[in-house]
């Protein structure tokens, strides 16, 4: 499997920065090894689909409603940002979860619905500093990886990438070592290989997210059960993300 560098821009950029970053980032990553992929705000979807055009990076979103449509104020379907060239989103980030009460039931219901629409998911797990120390980050990855993947059928699994986002090393630069992003990586390997056997399992992209720099992702891509990265913070800066991509071989 090729290794994937993802970035998720959160609430940052507007249309018109989207291009202007696109425009210097691809003259940076000319020899890229990976599969680049872009979560970028909803504004900036066309242009960053435009600026992306023939140039080998998905981009996509970072969330969306589970309905296709209807009465829900301020929301957004799978159909809508098909409709402007996304072509994954990422679903259960910890800030959505932390900060908007997402449950793993809410989760499910859009991971489904992605599937069903041919948007590809990211699903993000991963435990708080509590879990961790209290010994609880086995069950914690394996309770959201069962609720939130339930009913979906091995056909649609094919589409799945799986990002193992600590939330203690979410925009703390407090990167995970990499002895324990894998050891997570394995756990949830483990989970999915039970639930769609050991080849499925293998297939499905893991990326581990949490405070990865252009220091921390050599150690980190090497790990057998690391498939990628999904970056916050520096994928904002064309330089420092290329210079991530750049070292993923
Ligand atoms: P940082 O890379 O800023 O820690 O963010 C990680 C993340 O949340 C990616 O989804």
């Amino acid at each position: 499997m090729r290794k994937i560098a993802a970035g998720n821009w959160k609430m940052h950029k507007t249309a018109q920065e989207a291009k202007a970053f696109f425009e210097l980032f691809a003259s940076l990553v000319p020899q890229a090894k990976s599969e680049i992929l872009f979560a970028v705000p909803f504004t900036a979807l066309p242009s960053a689909v435009e600026a992306a055009q023939g140039k080998n990076f998905l981009i996509g979103a970072q969330n969306m409603h589970d309905e296709v449509k209807g009465a829900f104020t301020g929301e957004i379907s799978a159909p809508m940002l098909k409709s402007v060239g996304a072509s994954f989103v990422i679903l259960g980030h910890s800030e959505r979860r932390h900060l908007f009460l997402e449950n793993n039931a809410f989760i499910c219901r859009k991971l489904r619905r992605a599937c069903e629409e041919n948007l590809r998911p990211i699903l993000c797990v991963g435990e708080t500093q509590a879990d961790r120390e209290e010994g609880k980050t086995t069950a914690v990855l394996q309770t959201q990886l069962s609720e939130c993947l339930e009913g979906l059928s091995f056909e649609n699994a094919q589409k799945l990438m799986i990002a193992y986002e600590p939330v203690w090393a979410i925009g703390t630069g407090k990167s995970a070592t990499p002895e324990i992003a894998e050891q997570a990586h394995l756990i949830c390997r483990t989970a999915l290989a039970e639930k769609w056997g050991k080849e499925a399992a293998k297939k499905i992209p893991l990326l581990y997210g949490g405070s990865v720099t252009e220091e921390t992702i050599e150690a980190l891509i090497v790990r057998p059960n690391i498939d990628g990265v999904l970056v916050g913070g520096a994928s904002l800066d064309a330089q420092k993300f290329a210079n991530i991509v750049n070292r993923i071989n």
